[in-house]
């Protein structure tokens, strides 16, 4: 039985990793790791394997930026190129960028079953390119796994054939208590000269947020009162350096009290989030990752698809208005921290439960 996991952004290497060591522990399945290019820079891709112990991928796309159309076409074209060769059982997906939609579809129109980890998260914001591409994979998806219950009611709704849909816990949480140990012996802190819960941790790639100047502008202006009363480290994704440049907004956020550093690998990033006193964020996954952590989370989004962060964990949503974000940041850190409640399954085992569903399924 062959699988292809597939791989293409840097929040899928961290859900990747735990399901690849699970299929190779497990041993029924031939695992075949695809890696679309999507995301190419060293500090964006190459540095995760390492850092997660993952395999060097056994065939790369290479497929690079472009507009969505392009990106997901060539994921498309060089997928099913590779789908035709190698006589594949099942394609294995994750998350909801725009290789994860490509390689479902491939796989699809071939007849080859595809399986979704992270399906039914649903933001209702049909402006978010991730939105479509989580509506489009799970309907075209024969296994779909999910984090948590929200996402079988959103499901559930769209007429999903329930006996589909397996509530397995978060793959990406599983990553996390694998390699916290770890992290915690890393240099970070001592690399930066930070102390802990003495900084925050910022990051930032939304279009929405980073592709205009007035939201942009807005975000800049609220880092820049925050910054003055606590250090905010922020790791730069290279499509908001752009963006930064472009608007003319860097110098002002340079000379703030934010510092600007190239993005980080994994665990050094996870040191500095568990170590963080607040972070500000329009990821996905950090909602999740700081609600385990117990570090508040200010998420600079009008929604999230993973509601449990709010009802369950540390998030609050802020959106982009400056005074919102302002005010919320300080009411977090004048607040005293509560213990961490770990969502239901969250539990570091979903990989072993979603390798296990699949074995009995094909065996
Ligand atoms: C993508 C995902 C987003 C995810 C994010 C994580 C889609 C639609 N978006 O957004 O859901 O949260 O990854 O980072 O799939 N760039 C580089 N080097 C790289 C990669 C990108 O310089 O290795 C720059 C390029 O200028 C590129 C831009 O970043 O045009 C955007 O990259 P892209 O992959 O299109 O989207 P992300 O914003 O990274």
């Amino acid at each position: 039985m062959k699988v292809a996991t597939v791989v293409g952004t840097r929040p899928n290497f961290m859900k990747i990793a735990p399901i690849s060591a699970a299929l190779r522990r497990d041993g029924f399945f031939e695992p075949l790791l695809v890696h679309t290019g999507q995301h190419y820079d060293a500090k964006m891709s190459k540095i995760f394997f390492a850092d997660l112990g993952l395999p060097v991928p056994d065939i790369d796309l290479s497929v690079g930026s472009g507009s969505h159309g392009r990106q997901t076409g060539q994921v498309m074209a060089r997928f099913e190129e590779l789908v035709l060769k190698d006589s594949l059982d099942l394609v294995v997906v994750v998350g909801d960028v725009n290789s994860t939609l490509a390689a479902a579809l491939v796989a699809a129109k071939l007849h080859i079953p595809v399986a979704h980890v992270e399906a039914g998260l649903r933001s209702f914001d049909r402006t978010m390119p991730e939105e479509i591409n989580r509506v489009l994979t799970d309907s075209i998806s024969d296994f779909l796994f999910a984090t948590e219950r929200a996402a079988l009611a959103n499901l559930r709704a769209e007429g999903i054939d329930e006996r589909k849909v397996f509530f397995v816990g978060n793959v990406m949480i599983d990553s996390l208590l694998t390699h916290r140990q770890r992290a915690a012996e890393c240099t970070i802190l001592e690399r930066l000269a930070l102390t802990d819960r003495a900084y925050g941790v910022l990051t930032l790639h939304r279009p929405s947020n980073v592709d205009a100047l007035a939201p942009l502008e807005r975000i800049v202006t609220a880092l820049e009162e925050i910054s003055s009363r606590l250090a905010i480290i922020f790791p730069a994704h290279p499509r908001t350096v752009k963006n930064l440049e472009r608007f003319n907004l860097i110098e002002r956020l340079d000379t703030s009290g934010v510092r600007r550093i190239d993005p980080l690998g994994y665990v050094d990033f996870l040191r500095l989030v568990d170590c963080s006193g607040l972070v500000l964020t329009d990821s996905g996954g950090l909602q999740e990752e700081t609600t385990v952590l117990g570090v508040p989370c200010l998420t600079l989004r009008e929604n999230t698809e993973r509601p449990v962060t709010l009802s369950e964990g540390t998030n609050c949503l802020v959106g982009s208005d400056t005074h919102e974000i302002v005010a919320q940041a300080e009411k977090a850190l004048s607040v005293p921290r509560g213990r961490p409640r770990l969502p239901e399954l969250w539990d570091g085992q979903a990989a072993d439960r979603i390798v296990k569903v699949l074995r009995e399924r094909f065996s």
